[in-house]
C-alpha cells in the first residue's frame, strides 16, 4: 500500500528532499504540505497546502510526516504528529536542548509507529561500507578514532545568517559536528563517558573584524552595502565567483565579522567511550577544501577514509598490501543517503523493525555535542 506522506517545513532540505526522494519513490506519495511561511508552494502545484502544521497533522490522509522546520521546533512538532498517531522522519538533530529530548523520548516509549531521525551519513553507501569492515574485524578491534570536518563554506553557510548566534543555533557541534560525531558513535558502538572540548572564534566575528580591520564592524553591514565585497574573502558573491557555488540573490549577507556572533569557528573534543574507545574530533569552518576525514586505529590494523575521495584504505599491521575500496557511485539529484534513507523508513513503517538512524543513536548524537559546548562553557570535563 501506498505511504501518504505530508512534508513540514519546505525551505532548502524540506522541498529537495520531498520533490527528488519522497515524490520519485513508487512506494510513496506526498498528499499535502506545509511550510509557515508559505515557502516553495509553487514547487508543489497539484499538491494541498497549509501555513499550519496542526492542520497537516489532522488531515487523515496523510499515514506519515517528513520534518524539516528549523531545529528548535523538532520536538513540539513530534510531539503533535506522535498525538496524531503518524509515522516520522524528522530531520537531524533531534533537537536542542536536553529538556525537549527527553519529552520526546518519554512521548516514544511503546509508540506502535515508525520513527526515524534524518542522519542522513548512515545510509550513504561508503560510510555504510566502512560500518561492514568495521564489523568483520578488517582491523580487528577500534582503539582511537580520529575525525576531522574540513568544512570550506563555513563563512556562507553558517556566519551570514542565523547560524552565527547561539540563541538560534546553539552550536556549530550541534548544527554541523553532529553528522560525524554520530557516526563516529555508530563505528566505535558505544557511548559516550567522558567528553572534554575546546572552542574558539578567532577567524569570524569580532576577534576577525579586529585584525582584518583594526575596529568592530557594525551589526548592519551586509555584503551588499560594503565596500569591499569585490575583494573580501568572506564575500558571498566573492565565494560563489571564486568556488564555482551556487547561490541565490536572497541568500543572507550579513558580514561574517559582525559583533553579534558567538558561535566558535573552530572546535576540538576528546572523548573516553564506555568500551574504552577513544575519540579525537576537530571542527575547521574557514578550511581551504571540504572533506570528512576519518582515521581509525584498530588492534590489527588502520583504516583511513574520507568522503571527498570516496576511498577507503585498510592497512595491516603484519602485511605490506593495502586494501583499497573505492566507491564510484554517483548520486543523480540526491544527496548520498537520501534514497538508502527513505527505504529504511519505510521498511521501518511496513515490517515495524527499528530503523538505522533511531531515537537512540540520535540522543546520543545531540547529548554528544550538548556536553561538548558545556565542557567549553564550564571549562571542565563533562561526564555523559
Ligand atoms: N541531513 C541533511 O543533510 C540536512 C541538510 C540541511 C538541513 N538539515 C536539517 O533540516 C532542517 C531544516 O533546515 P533548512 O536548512 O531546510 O532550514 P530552512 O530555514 O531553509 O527551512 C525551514 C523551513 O521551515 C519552515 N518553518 C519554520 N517553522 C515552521 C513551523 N512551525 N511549521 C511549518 N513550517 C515551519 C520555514 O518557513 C522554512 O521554510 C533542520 O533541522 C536542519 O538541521 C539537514
Amino acid at each position: 500500500m501506498m505511504i501518504r506522506f505530508g512534508i513540514i517545513g519546505l525551505g532548502n532540505r524540506g522541498y529537495k528532499y520531498a520533490l527528488r526522494t519522497i515524490m520519485v519513490n513508487k512506494d510513496c506519495q506526498i498528499v499535502m504540505v506545509c511550510d509557515a511561511l508559505g515557502k516553495n508552494f509553487d514547487k508543489f502545484p497539484e499538491i494541498a497546502h497549509t501555513t499550519s502544521y496542526q492542520e497537516l497533522l489532522a488531515n487523515e490522509e496523510v499515514d506519515a510526516v517528513f520534518i524539516a522546520t528549523p531545529d528548535d521546533t523538532h520536538a513540539e512538532i513530534i510531539l503533535a504528529a506522535i498525538e496524531k498517531k503518524k509515522h516520522i522522519l524528522c530531520e537531524k538533530p533531534l533537537e536542542v536542548s536536553r529538556e525537549k529530548i527527553e519529552q520526546i523520548k518519554l512521548a516514544l516509549i511503546d509508540y506502535p509507529k515508525a520513527f526515524e531521525v534524518g542522519y542522513v551519513l548512515r545510509y550513504a553507501r561508503s560510510y555504510q561500507k566502512v560500518k561492514e569492515l568495521l564489523e568483520k574485524g578488517m582491523i580487528g578491534e577500534i582503539q582511537m578514532v580520529n575525525v576531522i570536518d574540513h568544512i570550506q563554506y563555513g563563512g556562507y553557510a553558517y556566519f551570514h545568517d542565523w547560524h552565527r548566534t547561539r540563541e538560534k543555533s546553539t552550536s556549530l557541534l550541534l548544527q554541523k559536528a553532529t553528522h560525524s560525531l554520530d557516526i563516529a558513535n555508530w563505528y566505535i558502538d558505544s557511548q559516550p563517558n567522558e567528553v572534554m572540548a575546546f572552542g574558539r572564534l578567532s577567524v569570524m566575528g569580532k576577534p576577525g573584524a579586529l585584525k582584518k580591520f583594526g575596529h568592530e564592524v557594525s551589526n548592519d553591514l551586509h555584503c551588499s552595502n560594503c565596500e569591499i565585497s569585490d575583494v573580501c574573502e568572506e564575500s558571498i558573491q566573492n565565494i560563489a565567483k571564486e568556488k564555482k557555488i551556487k547561490w541565490s540573490e536572497d541568500w543572507p549577507d550579513s558580514c561574517v565579522f559582525n559583533s553579534e556572533i558567538d558561535v566558535d569557528d573552530h572546535n576540538s573534543v576528546m572523548v573516553q567511550y564506555r568500551n574504552g574507545v577513544q575519540l579525537s574530533y576537530q571542527l575547521c569552518l574557514f578550511d581551504a577544501f571540504y572533506q570528512r576525514e576519518f582515521k581509525i586505529f584498530g588492534s590489527m590494523g588502520h583504516l583511513t577514509f574520507d568522503d571527498a575521495s570516496n576511498e577507503i584504505k585498510i592497512y595491516h599491521r603484519l602485511k605490506d598490501e593495502v586494501m583499497i575500496y573505492q566507491n564510484n557511485h554517483e548520486e543523480v539529484q540526491m544527496e548520498p543517503g537520501d534514497e538508502e534513507q527513505l527505504a529504511d523508513f519505510i521498511s521501518a513503517i511496513r515490517t515495524g523493525k527499528k530503523p538505522i538512524s533511531n531515537l537512540e543513536s540520535s540522543m546520543l548524537a545531540s547529548l554528544l555535542a550538548l556536553d561538548a559546548q558545556d565542557s567549553i562553557d564550564q571549562h571542565k570535563m563533562i561526564r555523559s
